[in-house]
C-alpha cells in the first residue's frame, strides 16, 4: 500500500491585522516588514482557540475528500499552541468529528509539524495499521508572542490546515513517493519558548526558556536555506528525479527571501514557488496544508503534477515530501 492525499482543508480566523496596525503598537513599518519578510497581513484569533481552528479545518478537509469521519482511524495534530497539555488536540478533534475508532496523536515539532505528521501517517498506512488518516497543523501563535518584540511578533499568524490521507494500491497513480524528516537538536536554542518548569513541594527549576517566542532570525534563516535544498536532493536524487521535473515547491511560508534563496540554489523560477505568506504570515505547522488547500480549491493542483512539500523550524527540524498529485 501507499499513501495518497485525497482532501485538503483550512480555516483562518476572521480578524486581519495589517502591518500598519502593528506599527500602531510597536516600532515597525509596513515597508520594513514587506521588504524583509514578504508579509503584508496575518489573521489573528480574538475568540477561537487552537481546538476551534483544528475542528473547522478538519471538517473542511473531510468535506473536500468526501469521506465519512467514522472511517478515519488516525488523527495527528501538529501544534505548539494546544489549549491543554491534556487531553491533546487530536482527542478534541476526534470528539467533534465523531471519528470513534481513531488513534489520536498530538506532536510538537514547530513549523515542520505537518510534514512530520504526514511522515508518521505514511508509516502507519504502509504498515497496514491505518486506512484513512487526518493530519493537520493548527496554531494560535498570537498567544506565543511578546507583542512588544518587533523581531518576532510581526512574523506570525493564527490558522489551521489539514490533509486527508488514504491507503491506496501501489499501482494507483499519484501519492507520496518519498518523505523524510529530521531534527538538529544542537541548534535548539535558536528558536524557543518555555514550557512548564519543574515545581513541586521538593523542588523547583527555572524555565530554560522565556514564556514567549525567542528567535535568532538570521540563524534560522541560514539553517532553512541550507537544509531545504539538501533535503530535496536527498529524496529526489535516489529516484532520478531532477528539480526541473518538479511542478511546484510548497515550502513553509516563513520569509519570501528564504523561498528566493532556495529557488536560486535549485536553479528554479520563482513561479514554481507558491506564496501566501503575504496574506497569512507564518502559521507554523498550518502553513503547508493551508497554502495547498488554497491552490486546490482554485483548481491549481493538477493530476499527475509533481510537488515538493517542505517544512522547517523549531527544534531545529525539517521534513520534506515528494508527492505526485
Ligand atoms: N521592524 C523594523 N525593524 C526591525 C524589525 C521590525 N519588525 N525587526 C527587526 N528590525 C531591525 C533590527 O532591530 C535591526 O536593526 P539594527 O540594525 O538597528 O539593530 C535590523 O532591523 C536588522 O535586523 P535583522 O534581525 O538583522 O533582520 P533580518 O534581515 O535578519 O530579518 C527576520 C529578520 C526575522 C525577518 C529574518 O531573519 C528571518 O525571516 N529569519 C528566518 C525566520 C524564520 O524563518 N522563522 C521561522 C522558522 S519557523
Amino acid at each position: 500500500m501507499k499513501t495518497k492525499i485525497i482532501g485538503t482543508g483550512h480555516y483562518l480566523p476572521e480578524k486581519v491585522v495589517t502591518n500598519d496596525d502593528l506599527a500602531q503598537i510597536m516600532d515597525t513599518s509596513d515597508e520594513w516588514i514587506r521588504k524583509r519578510t514578504g508579509i503584508a497581513t496575518r489573521h489573528i484569533s480574538v475568540d477561537e482557540s487552537t481546538t476551534d481552528l483544528s475542528i473547522k479545518a478538519s471538517l473542511n478537509a473531510i468535506e473536500n475528500a468526501g469521506v465519512d469521519p467514522k472511517d478515519i482511524d488516525l488523527i495527528i495534530v501538529a501544534t505548539v499552541s494546544g489549549d491543554y497539555l491534556y487531553p491533546n488536540t487530536a482527542c478534541q478533534v476526534q470528539k467533534a468529528i465523531g471519528a470513534e475508532k481513531a488513534r489520536t496523536i498530538e506532536i510538537n515539532i514547530g513549523c515542520a509539524g505537518c510534514i512530520y505528521s504526514m511522515d508518521i501517517a505514511d508509516s502507519y498506512i504502509r504498515s497496514g495499521k491505518s486506512k484513512l488518516a487526518l493530519v493537520m497543523g493548527a496554531e494560535t501563535l498570537s498567544k506565543m508572542m511578546d507583542w512588544t518584540d518587533r523581531r518576532t511578533a510581526v512574523l506570525f499568524g493564527d490558522g489551521a490546515g489539514a490533509f486527508i490521507l488514504k491507503a491506496v494500491d501501489d499501482n494507483e497513480e499519484g501519492g507520496i513517493e518519498a518523505i523524510m524528516a529530521r531534527g538538529d537538536g544542537e541548534r535548539g536554542d535558536t528558536l524557543t519558548a518555555g514550557g512548564r518548569p519543574l515545581d513541586n513541594p521538593w523542588g523547583h527549576l527555572d524555565s530554560p526558556a522565556g514564556k514567549y517566542t525567542y528567535m535568532d532570525g538570521q540563524e534560522v534563516f541560514k539553517f532553512a536555506c541550507r537544509k531545504v535544498p539538501e533535503s530535496i536532493h536527498e529524496i529526489l536524487d535516489p529516484l532520478g528525479v531532477k528539480p526541473d521535473d518538479i511542478d511546484k515547491y510548497f515550502l513553509h511560508q516563513a520569509n519570501i527571501r528564504i523561498l528566493e534563496t532556495v529557488a536560486k540554489f535549485l536553479k528554479q523560477p520563482m513561479e514554481k514557488f507558491p506564496v501566501n505568506m503575504s496574506e497569512v504570515g507564518n502559521i507554523s505547522a498550518a502553513s503547508i496544508p493551508t497554502i495547498m488547500d488554497m491552490y486546490n480549491k482554485k483548481g491549481l493542483l493538477k493530476k499527475g503534477e509533481k510537488y515538493i512539500l517542505c517544512g522547517f523550524g523549531a527544534g531545529l527540524t525539517y521534513a520534506t515530501a515528494y508527492v505526485i498529485w
